[in-house]
């Protein structure tokens, strides 16, 4: 294959994010983990699966850094997961480290890639991953909203037995529990969930949306969610790779949209070939703007804490 995908973290969510990208099939990958032999070991076993999965993706794992050239995007997931009771910037100190070590070594050896921060807190270690590696904002974006919205859409399905493929919805915010669901915006087969679902199960809904990964730390034990973060930072590269200006929620830089400006926060873009192509700016009630604007304020005093 001629395309190269970089996962940076052979953990849960980086090994599941390979084998995804593998079955997807269109570029090789290398995966990337201080852990000697670990990634190694992971890359030649899901090479393995090819023949009867169907794939020819060539799936690399390695130690060092330099294995990365040339990369067309990179997907960091390197950090710690949450462990139960700790909140997502508890994590902050411990994972701007390791995402700053890799910034730079994703500025050395892949300079022209679009890189996608999953480490948490996403939001947070996004801007870190941009101002360490200095990239333009547009190829420098955050996996949380696409995360979060298929949460609420799988919620939705299961409220109304309805099929998941035909829901769509729109989550906004940081991705922490300021995060903010829009039941205006989300929809079944294009009717409004506001005429299918009472107004007090939709609130239900948003809230488990807004605790959706703390649910499964508590169910977990011993880490957080990786299917569907694998999932969708699998969507938002094949988004990049096929230039399809597909319209989702992510964390972007903004610069004065929704009155907010220097800070990386869940924002509708569209995605293609160029990274982050647009920022849409949603006509939000009060409400909804002030909520976005309020879960703004919790990550510009966070970086403050980063010494930004
Ligand atoms: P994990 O513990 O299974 O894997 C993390 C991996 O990173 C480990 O294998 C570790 O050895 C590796 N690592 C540590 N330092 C490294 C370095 N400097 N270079 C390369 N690799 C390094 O954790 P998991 O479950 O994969 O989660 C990874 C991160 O993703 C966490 O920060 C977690 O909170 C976050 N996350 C974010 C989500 C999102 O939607 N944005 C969803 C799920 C997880
Ligand atoms: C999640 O939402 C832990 O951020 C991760 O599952």
């Amino acid at each position: 294959m001629n395309k190269k995908i970089a996962v940076i973290g052979a953990g849960n969510v980086g090994a599941t994010t390979a084998m995804y990208l593998a079955e997807a099939n269109f570029a090789d990958v290398v995966l990337v983990d201080i852990v000697e032999g670990m990634p190694v070991g992971k890359g030649l076993d899901l090479t393995q699966a090819g023949p009867v999965r169907g794939y020819n993706a060539m799936i690399t794992g390695t130690n060092k850094y330099s294995d990365i050239k040339g990369s067309d995007i990179v997907i960091m997931t390197a950090g710690l997961p949450r462990k139960p009771g700790m909140s997502r910037e508890d994590l902050l100190n411990m994972n701007a480290d390791i995402v700053g070590s890799a910034a730079k070594n994703i500025k050395k050896y892949a300079p022209k890639s679009t890189v996608i921060v999953v480490s948490n807190p996403l939001d947070l270690m996004t801007y870190h991953m941009r101002h360490v590696t200095g990239f333009p904002k547009n190829r420098v974006l955050g996996q949380a909203g696409v995360l979060d919205s298929i949460r609420f859409r799988a919620f939705i399905a299961m409220e109304l037995n309805v099929a998941m493929t035909d829901t769509q919805a729109m989550v906004l915010g940081g991705h922490g529990d300021t995060m903010v669901p829009l039941p205006r915006y989300t929809t079944v087969a294009g009717i409004p969930i506001g005429e299918l679902i009472p107004k007090d199960r939709i609130k239900a809904i948003c809230q488990r949306t807004a605790v959706g990964g703390g649910e499964i730390v508590k169910l977990l034990k011993t880490g957080s969610a990786y299917y569907a973060p694998a999932a969708a930072s699998v969507d938002m590269c094949r988004a990049i790779f096929n230039d399809e200006k597909k319209l989702l929620p992510a964390s972007a830089y903004l610069t004065g949209q929704y009155g907010i400006k220097d800070i990386y926060i869940g924002v509708p873009v569209v995605l293609g070939a160029n990274g982050v192509e647009k920022i849409l700016e949603l006509k939000l009630n009060k409400g909804e703007l002030g909520s976005l604007q309020k879960s703004a304020k919790t990550y510009k005093e966070h970086l403050k804490i980063m010494g930004y």
